[in-house]
């Protein structure tokens, strides 16, 4: 709808256009904020939010009658105030249900961005102008770290609360998780009461071993070390806190005149003396070309950091100035935030190869051009399967833009298509395993290319780094190097041959860096293995989507490998927490006749296959462990089979019926009696999305 103007307005817009543009960006807000799981870059928001200032500056009306116009069409005499708030003015997200809310004793403030240097120019010459100065300002340049805002109150120097920063004047106590982080003081070197705020954050390489725990378990990864901070704060089990290791850097003291400070400089030593731990990088400038030095410094010196920063805050030293400077509605005018651009670059794609998987799926791979990216050469980048490439209409010879997030491995981003020059070659699908060449096949139902070869190296080296694996069986010592020159030496073809790698004392030490005793060590860890429960044993064995908790329940219902081969799926079926996928899974692999005999050489070789010895794999502690739950209704995300697979490998219970003992009814939509009962026994009802959000982060 045009709304004709000069009534009410400066300039015509399409009404259409804005009200679309403030439903994407609420939604983008809404993942990032209340999920910890952004949908878009920050640069592609940012964008979002100028493109919606710059049409409501030209058109203020438009942020009030919003939401007249998006209840219904409604005619423009229809006009009334709107409470509704435009994001341009609005902070971060909204405080959720799950931890109790507080007011902020003065508001958590946002940051104007800006990716341009001249931008930064232009915020100090605005800032002389209102102080009236004629002499130089004094800025001080620090990082921008990119994690969870927190705000942290301690009374009598004693640690009392910590509350997040939901949309900026009401935040969520999140205080009991945050007492976990150890560098977060309990007990402050002075007995005043204060409060500071700062940043959470997991250091990336705390990050990458909490994703290899995640992944090695089947679990979903976090896509970055902010929404894993976020995601770890923002979930109701504080002994979860405590194995992450997050970090916290506090960066801004609040009410600084109540301690008679007056600079940003020391109100953070006297932070830094209470015991505070902050990033020790505040550079003082007066001099711009300096400060445009040192920003030009950091692009590439924040690689060598263990914690993620998405830029750099330059703030007005002298807190004298902040009130003349004053806020907007989101921000402080003493400070900015200069964003770091997206660490992307353009390269070409030189050739496609194909990796195998320890299961045997092949993985398209993009071998580029060498290039440096965020600090190192990049050689290749990821291109996840077939259908990722189709969708992307990658091709061979093709100019393509890759992006790398500090922590992640390089992505293509997409094709320059501009740059096509109609030499470039579509990217077959392999017929033949890259490394073995036995035939690739695709098995019914599912879309990735295999190679079912038992013996095809690559596979077995994979399978080997599994079974050796920390939560598999455990032995140190056997690293890539080894395993790859007995593959190629003929002595390893398969995972049992490690425990003949003792009849190869002599070749092992003549292996570069390997001396008497680290192959005494070895050999003693292969021998020691045999020690291992058949539940480890079972899950060492890679059986597709058989994790720890699944290999401890078959174990427990079967007791030996040969009643568990010989189930047939239905009796699988009947265990609790054994679902469709599982089940199959289980007995395609037993009865396959190489798996059957790898496993029947390993129980020669002296490993458990039935019950005695084996050890109880605790379930980590999380928030469906000892709950009672049910589903019912029509579920769009999951099947009930699934959700009830989830529930009791989280170690919770799954009720048949609606009783006083149900915690929680997760329900979809027409959902029945079983919803009234629930209601009338004042049992907690869940969406999906709720349980997902509660119990699944
Ligand atoms: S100062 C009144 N300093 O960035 C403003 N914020 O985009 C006080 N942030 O909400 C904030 N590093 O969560 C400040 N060195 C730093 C920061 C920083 C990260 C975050 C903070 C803020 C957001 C704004």
């Amino acid at each position: 709808m045009k709304l004709f103007d000069n009534e009410i307005k400066s300039e015509t817009v399409d009404f259409e256009e804005y009200k679309k543009l403030r439903e994407d960006i609420e939604r983008y807000n809404r993942y990032y904020y209340d999920e910890d799981r952004p949908l878009i870059s920050d640069k592609e928001y940012d964008d979002l939010i100028k493109k919606l200032q710059k049409i409501e500056e030209k058109n203020p009306e438009l942020k009030n009658i919003y939401t007249v116009f998006s209840k219904d069409n409604s005619d423009i005499s229809d006009i009334e105030e709107n409470p509704e708030i435009t994001p341009t003015e609005k902070i971060g997200g909204t405080a959720s249900e799950k931890f109790s809310k507080v007011v902020h004793s003065v508001p958590m403030l946002s940051l104007s961005n800006t990716y341009n240097i001249s931008e930064i120019e232009d915020f100090d010459q605005r800032a002389r102008k209102i102080t009236g100065l004629d002499k130089k300002l004094e800025y001080i340049l620090e990082l921008k770290l990119d994690g969870l805002s927190i705000s942290l109150i301690y009374e009598k120097g004693m640690f009392k609360q910590a509350i997040t920063r939901g949309d900026g004047q009401i935040g969520e106590d999140v205080t009991e998780n945050v007492r976990e982080i150890s560098s977060v003081p309990k007990k402050l070197k002075d007995s005043i009461d204060v409060e500071v705020r700062g940043e959470i954050v997991l250091p990336i390489s705390n990050f990458n071993k909490v994703n290899e725990i995640r992944e090695e378990a089947g679990e979903d990864v976090f896509a970055n070390p902010r929404n894993a901070a976020a995601g770890t704060i923002r979930q109701l089990d504080s002994s979860i806190v405590k194995d992450r290791g997050l970090d916290c850097y506090l960066y801004y003291l609040v009410n600084p005149e109540r301690y008679e400070i007056k600079t940003h400089l020391e109100s953070m030593e006297f932070i830094k003396k209470l015991g505070f731990k902050t990033t020790d990088i505040f550079e003082k400038y007066t001099d711009f070309k300096e400060l445009e030095k040192s920003i030009e410094k950091w692009h590439d010196e924040r690689e060598k950091l263990d914690y993620e920063t998405d830029g750099l805050v330059i703030k007005v030293n002298d807190f004298s100035y902040y009130n003349e400077l004053g806020y907007t509605t989101k921000s402080p005018r003493w400070a900015i935030a200069y964003k770091f651009p997206a660490e992307q670059v353009k390269t070409k794609l030189l050739d496609v190869t194909f990796q195998v998987g320890r299961t045997g799926v092949i993985t398209p791979v993009a071998e580029l051009e060498p290039v440096t990216l965020s600090g190192s050469v990049v050689k290749r980048a990821s291109l996840h399967n077939f259908d990722e490439i189709e969708r992307k209409e990658i091709k061979i010879g093709d100019n393509v833009i890759i992006e790398k997030a500090a922590e992640i491995i390089p992505q293509v981003v997409n094709v320059v298509f501009e740059d096509r020059t109609g030499k470039e070659r579509e990217i077959e699908k392999p017929t033949n395993c890259p490394v073995c060449g036995s035939e690739l096949v695709k098995e019914e139902g599912q879309v990735a290319l295999k190679c079912l070869n038992p013996v095809c190296p690559e596979k077995v080296k994979r399978e080997i780094e599994y079974f050796v694996s920390r939560d598999a069986m455990n032995i140190s010592g056997l690293g890539e190097k080894i395993v790859e020159k007995f593959i190629e030496l003929g002595k390893i073809k398969t995972v049992v041959d490690i425990y003949s790698l003792k009849d190869y004392r002599e070749e092992l030490e003549n292996l570069e860096k390997m001396g008497k005793k680290s192959v005494d060590n070895l050999i003693n860890n292969i021998e020691e293995s045999k020690n291992r429960g058949f539940n480890k044993v079972l899950y060492s064995l890679g059986i597709p989507f058989v994790g720890k908790f699944t290999a401890n329940l078959l174990v427990k219902n079967f007791k030996n490998i040969e009643n568990l081969k010989n189930s047939e799926i239905e009796e699988l079926l009947q265990i609790k927490g054994v679902g469709e996928k599982v089940a199959i899974s289980v007995h395609n692999y037993l009865n396959n006749e190489d798996n059957w005999g790898k496993i029947n050489d390993l129980k020669g070789r002296g490993l458990n296959f039935s019950l005695e010895n084996a050890e109880e794999i605790e379930i980590e502690d999380n928030p469906i462990k000892g709950k009672n739950f049910l589903a019912t209704g029509k579920l769009e995300k999951y099947k009930r089979e699934e959700i009830k697979e989830i529930i009791l490998s989280k170690g919770g219970n799954y009720l048949s019926g609606v009783s006083k003992n149900l915690d929680f009814l997760i329900a979809g939509e027409k959902a029945g009696s079983k919803l009234e009962k629930a209601e009338k026994l004042n049992v907690r009802v869940l969406t999906e999305e709720e349980f997902e959000r509660e119990f699944l982060k």
